[in-house]
């Protein structure tokens, strides 16, 4: 893809937001470690799964992407795994039904560990120490052994990583999966009596399915309804580790990264002379690139021309995270970058980062009318633009948490020490996941049936 590009080139620019181990040797050792273990994923699923992203560029997809803020050691469990793939598939089948176009699963999951901070120090009671930087780098816990970068950790979030695979893979293709039960699962959300909205969009789908049962299409005759495809992500932050599960793809010679199928560059490591571009620009995998307030058309354009020097469709996802009521002050004015350019690009709305607040509580959280709020703008913008809203960017878990406010179940402020769970920022619960599924379902729904309007 890169001609003369090798893993190790990244070591020579400038690095931000990533640690310095005091263990040197520790390092290296863990280094030569990984270079030696399988690969996580294959070439061969990332190039598939561009394709699919290519197809979400041109509004023939939609991609779907959520789980975690930060994975964490602690946290690791099978049913975690499971709540939040089962969610994700939960709303796939009502955005799929809104959208009428196949639904593309990635879940910020299996390697989801490296975080970037808006400070490097944490200073609490008056005690100063390095901010924790996620369980690959360093504990949680706030003391100073803690917050020391140890290389060990690399080694238990692969094999977090591996393990967590090798679950969804099971999901994904053992039955779990079933549309049927999924779609079951969710008519039990839309019997909460504030779902009315909601409910009859799941008897539609209800509808939709005895009809195909009826015709003969069932989960024997057309093993698609049974299985799905299910891809991992997550921010290629700590790139020691990365470059270690950097492979070569046998079928076209191309470095892979092996951490997951699709990696992104955060709004805070996207400098067109970073080391995280360098080695990003390199792999075959498809990229995310965060969109932020600052991002300015001069950088995206570089940044473009780094990371898609071909300009292959499905390469690059731009993920829009401004905020609510700053997305009208960004998008439109890098969509007509993105144009100017002819770059092929497939845009994708992140309503988290932009809409992060201290609650009166202390906590950390996100108003749930704030991130619908963005999703909705990201819409309107990109319907009067012409372009194509691809795609959105959550953070959300299956489980019952109090991370967001908001939402029908209604998560107050004084209620988010209840069950406030997260390794880092707030996430969307199971049911203001699916309650935002249904709504983006709504925004879909309406743009397909505007373009069947200008088309008659
Ligand atoms: C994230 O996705 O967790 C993140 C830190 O996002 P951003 O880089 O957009 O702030
Ligand atoms: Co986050």
């Amino acid at each position: 893809m890169t001609k003369g590009w090798t893993k190790t080139d990244w070591r020579a620019k400038p690095r931000v937001q990533m640690p310095d181990y005091p263990d040197q040797t520790g390092l290296k050792a863990v280094e030569a470690q990984l270079a030696k273990y399988p690969p996580l994923v294959f070439a061969g699923e990332a190039r598939k799964l561009k394709k699919q992203l290519a197809a979400a560029a041109e509004g023939k997809a939609f991609l779907l992407q959520g789980g975690d803020c930060a994975e964490s050691f602690a946290e690791f469990s099978a049913d975690n795994i499971r709540d939040t793939f089962r969610v994700m598939l939960q709303m796939a089948v009502v955005l799929t039904y809104g959208a009428k176009v196949p639904v593309i699963k990635v879940g910020r999951m299996a390697g989801q560990f490296a975080k970037p901070r808006s400070a490097p120090n944490e200073v609490i009671g008056g005690v100063d120490l390095p901010s924790y930087k996620g369980d690959i780098i360093n504990g949680f816990d706030f003391t100073p052994e803690a917050r020391i970068p140890d290389p060990l950790r690399m080694l238990q979030a692969y094999t977090q990583s591996a393990a967590s695979l090798n679950l969804l893979r099971a999901f994904s293709t053992g039955g779990f999966a079933d549309i049927h039960r999924v779609h079951a699962w969710t008519l039990g959300f839309a019997e909460h009596d504030k779902a009315e909205r909601y409910r009859a969009l799941s008897n539609r789908i209800s509808d939709a399915l005895d009809f195909m049962n009826a015709a003969g299409i069932t989960s024997e005759t057309a093993p698609s309804l049974a299985t799905v495809d299910f891809y991992t992500s997550h921010e290629a932050l700590l790139l020691e580790y990365e470059e270690a599960l950097c492979r070569i793809d046998s079928i076209t010679g191309q470095p892979v990264a092996g951490s997951g199928h699709m990696i992104w560059i955060g709004d805070r490591t996207r400098q067109p002379d970073g080391a995280h571009v360098e080695f990003a620009r390199g792999v075959l995998n498809p990229i995310g690139l965060k969109c932020g307030p600052s991002t300015t058309a001069e950088d995206l354009k570089i940044l473009m021309a780094k990371l898609n020097p071909q300009n292959e469709p499905g390469r690059l996802t731009l993920i829009a995270r401004f905020g609510a009521g700053k997305v009208g002050d960004h998008l439109p004015r890098l969509i007509k970058t993105v144009q100017a350019e002819g770059a092929n690009v497939l845009w994708s709305c992140d309503p988290m980062h932009g809409n992060t607040i201290k609650a009166a509580s202390g906590y950390k959280t996100r108003p749930f009318e704030s991130v619908l709020r963005e999703v909705r703008e990201f819409f309107d913008i990109h319907n009067a633009e012409g372009t194509v809203p691809g795609g959105v960017h959550f953070e959300m878990t299956g489980k019952d948490v109090t991370e967001c406010t908001g939402g029908l179940r209604a998560v107050k402020d004084e209620d988010l020490s209840d069950r406030y769970h997260t390794a880092c920022d707030p996430r969307l619960n199971a049911s203001q996941s699916l309650e935002l599924a249904f709504l983006v379902s709504e925004e879909l729904s309406a743009r397909r049936d505007e373009q069947r309007r200008i088309a008659l």
